[in-house]
């Protein structure tokens, strides 16, 4: 399987390059900025290949993962990429804090900060919540997934992906289906993948679309054959059942019938079209086992190697004002 990197770096240096302190979601990033922060992962990718995937220029900072909702990818590689970078590392779970016993967040924000924290990243159920505690605290802030609202490197980490294996974003055609209404995913994707140019196509059953969707520069289809035609990328997204009343699908398998991600669907689009999951799949529900394990076709273990990579990238720059790195001071 070949990769196929591509640096799109601004012309921009220091912190002209990247202005923002704080990393709260894709809205408000421009096009160059999203691409700044794709050409720093590249060096991270490369360290994290070799046998000693070790650099210190985070040494003596402190990181805090402050997790309120579950996960797997996003808190490991956000406490693999602290250590690799050589931050002291710790990692708050909700169900172990005083958040049981009612703490409010902004007391909890409060408290992070008093322990002088370096960076904080955090995920929440509530949209809204990690801007919230942006607004508390004195170091950058990492939002790694607020309720419905956004999950910016989960964004970043699927454009690296594209960008290294298809060479470029611009252009390209990427079907985003699935249950868009609950999904941060697909709104930060949406977000960078319509900065970086790519004709961006949403696909979802009529009650998991977001009502004025195209507004975000998109076009909308509930016939997965129709949008799927043609494709570059495939990119799925799981059905949150946590995040549902009940009455958005008829049942699980008429949804696997009509918006599923099966090797026959996949074969209207192109021949060489990459296939996205964002993790953690419903196999057997929006995408077919045979689909997402099948190496030629599916790029799902290769997005969560890149979300180290993108993440380190993410915890180096926005640091760079308190470290004194010249030009970001
Ligand atoms: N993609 C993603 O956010 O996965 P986790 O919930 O496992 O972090």
């Amino acid at each position: 399987m070949s990769t196929v990197k591509t640096s799109t770096a601004s012309a921009l240096s220091g912190a002209e390059a990247f202005p923002h302190r704080h990393l709260t979601g894709i809205a408000g990033l421009q096009p160059h900025e999203i691409s700044f922060l794709l050409d720093e992962a590249e060096q991270w990718v490369d360290l994290n290949r070799k046998a000693s995937k070790h650099d210190d220029r985070l040494a003596g900072l402190t990181l805090i993962n402050a997790f309120f909702e579950n996960s797997t990818r996003t808190l490991l590689s956000f406490e693999i990429a602290g250590k690799r970078l050589g931050a002291d590392t710790v990692n708050m779970h909700a169900a172990q804090s005083s958040i049981k016993k009612g703490e409010t967040l902004i007391d909890t924000a409060v408290t992070l900060n008093a322990m002088r924290a370096d960076m904080i990243v955090i995920r929440h159920a509530s949209s809204g919540a990690v801007q919230l505690i942006a607004d508390k605290v004195d170091c950058p802030v990492l939002n790694a997934g607020d309720g419905r609202h956004e999950h910016p490197t989960q964004a970043l980490l699927d454009a690296l992906t594209i960008r290294r294996r298809k060479g470029s974003i611009a252009g390209l055609k990427v079907v985003i289906c699935g249950d868009v209404l609950h999904s941060r995913v697909a709104r930060s994707n949406i977000l960078a993948l319509t900065a970086l140019a790519a004709d961006v196509r949403i696909v979802a059953p009529p009650t998991l679309m977001p009502p004025d969707i195209e507004r975000m520069g998109v076009t909308s289809f509930t016939d997965f054959d129709e949008g799927i035609a043609g494709a570059d990328v495939v990119m799925m997204l799981r059905l949150q059942s946590e995040r549902m009343g009940g009455g958005f699908i008829p049942s699980l398998r008429e949804y696997r019938a009509f918006w599923g991600l099966t090797p026959e669907r996949l074969s209207r689009a192109a021949p060489d079209a990459l296939v996205m999951h964002p993790g953690p799949m419903n196999r057997g529900v929006e995408i077919d086992s045979v689909v997402a394990d099948d190496p030629s076709r599916s790029a799902i273990t290769e997005q969560v190697e890149m979300g180290v990579a993108v993440r380190m990238a993410c915890l180096d720059v926005l640091t760079r004002r308190r470290r004194g790195v010249p030009g970001w001071a």
